[in-house]
């Protein structure tokens, strides 16, 4: 099998780890990659958007099934123009057609698929300029903090919390009125505040069946104690501790399948991943989010949990036989922690060197943004290096990824020392 995987960060280092222990595997292919995965796959430099460059790469090295990794060539239709093409529409693709990918798209399309197959999420209204007035009479209605989201992708950005009416109404109009996000603001979601603890769950889908594959608990904010802005992430867990198995067989039959079968129902084709982002409300799962793909640094810690090879449960969405495949996971805790370059998420500097990744041990290490340059492996991006560790508990995968992190370095670099905190 030739493989593909498309993007550069740790979730696409992590994916690609996994399926090169394959035996099924005689070429890996990632674009564009980073430092981590040219040390055992084909780093190929083009643009995960660019669809025609991709498509010359398939043809050209006979890949058999393409791996997205980030949503925006999902959204933007990589696996519609792979159906539409004569030459590319016998090769899969592992991940949603447009139509699924506007789970992540578009939040009101989310909101409203969760409404119309009754999956518990935060109750909402969505609003266009053309409403604007009742968009402001409904954050009347509402207590606060008041919780506006772009309706389209912001970067991870698009979400804001706001504990004042004024500020809520002066934002909502910035959104709405002087496209504070771009046309991605064009529609806000304006939804009920939740409180609670956040924790993820994915799913992998072949459209028929599927399979719940671990939970994670990322950590979002750049400082400890949670505090600071909002990163990709900063680390995670898996599993999550607070997850027993009643909870979990509560997410699986109120959210999880409800999906899938939402999916079915509303005949929206989908191969790949879902990633749920939930909360959990006095006891009870409600949908924060959906997300098309794996989370990252989530992957880091999910991906090394599962036995399977992943080529043969890949071929199995492929091939919609995903019910024919058991999945074994692996009963320890995995934990990743990141170090990110100094100023992310905000501005920060690109090609430091990074040392010490030799001396790491017991640990793996994932590359996020890194590149290779004369020689040397130099950061490039704002998540760096992702560490990831396996423990009898979580807390036992942490000190063995805060002993190995701290023998890495480069100029600016920061990670958080209280991973699981709050557990
Ligand atoms: P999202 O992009 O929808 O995942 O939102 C980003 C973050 O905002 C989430 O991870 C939550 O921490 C927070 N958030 C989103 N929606 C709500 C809500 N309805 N209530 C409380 N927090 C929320
Ligand atoms: N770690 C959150 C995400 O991948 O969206």
């Amino acid at each position: 099998m030739n493989i593909l995987v498309l993007g550069s960060g740790g979730r696409e280092h992590t994916l690609a780890w996994k399926i090169a222990q394959s035996d099924k595997i005689n070429n890996l292919f990632v674009a564009p990659g980073n430092a981590g995965t040219a040390e055992f796959a084909k780093n190929v430099n083009l643009g995960v958007n660019d669809f025609e460059a991709i498509k010359k790469l398939v043809l050209g090295e006979n890949v058999n099934i393409v791996v997205v990794g980030p949503e925006d060539p999902l959204v933007n239709g990589i696996h519609d123009f792979f159906l539409g093409d004569a030459d590319l529409k016998q090769v899969p693709v592992i991940g949603p057609q447009k139509l699924g990918a506007t789970l992540e798209g578009s939040k009101a399309f989310a909101k409203a698929f969760m409404k119309r197959h009754n999956i518990p999420t935060a109750a909402y209204q969505s609003f266009t300029a053309d409403d604007l007035e009742k968009g402001l009479k409904f954050l009347e209605s509402l207590k606060p903090p008041y919780v506006l989201k772009a309706d389209g992708l912001a970067a991870g950005k698009g979400v804001l919390i706001l504990e004042g009416l004024n500020q809520a109404k002066k934002e909502l109009k910035s959104m709405l009125i002087d496209s504070k996000f771009g046309t991605a603001s064009s529609t806000v979601v304006i939804e009920e505040f939740l409180e609670g603890i956040e924790l993820s769950c994915f799913v992998l889908t072949d459209g028929e069946d599927y399979k719940v594959l671990p939970t994670a608990k990322d950590y979002k904010r750049i400082g400890e104690g949670d505090t600071g802005l909002n990163t990709g992430g900063m680390g995670a867990i898996s599993p999550v501790p607070f997850v027993d198995e009643t909870f979990l067989k509560k997410i699986e039959e109120t959210i999880v399948r409800p999906t899938v079968e939402g999916l079915k129902k509303d005949n929206i084709p989908y191969q790949g991943f879902i990633f749920i982002g939930l909360i959990k409300v006095d006891g009870e799962p409600k949908v924060i989010e959906y997300n098309v793909r794996m989370g990252d640094p989530e992957t880091e810690v999910v991906i090394p949990r599962i036995k399977n090879d992943l080529v043969e449960v890949l071929q199995a969405v492929a091939e919609k036989r995903l019910c024919e495949v058991a999945l074994e996971i692996d009963a320890r805790s995995a934990v990743t922690v990141m170090a990110v370059s100094g100023g992310y998420p905000g501005a920060y500097e690109k090609g430091k060197e990074i040392t010490g990744l030799e001396a790491v041990k017991d640990s793996i290490i994932f590359h996020a943004g890194t590149k290779e340059e004369n020689g040397n492996i130099v950061t490039n991006g704002g998540r760096v290096i992702a560490i990831t560790s396996y423990g009898d508990d979580f807390r036992e995968a942490l000190d063995t990824s805060y002993q190995n992190i701290q023998k890495i370095n480069f100029e600016g670099m920061y990670y958080r020392k209280d991973i699981g905190f709050d557990l």
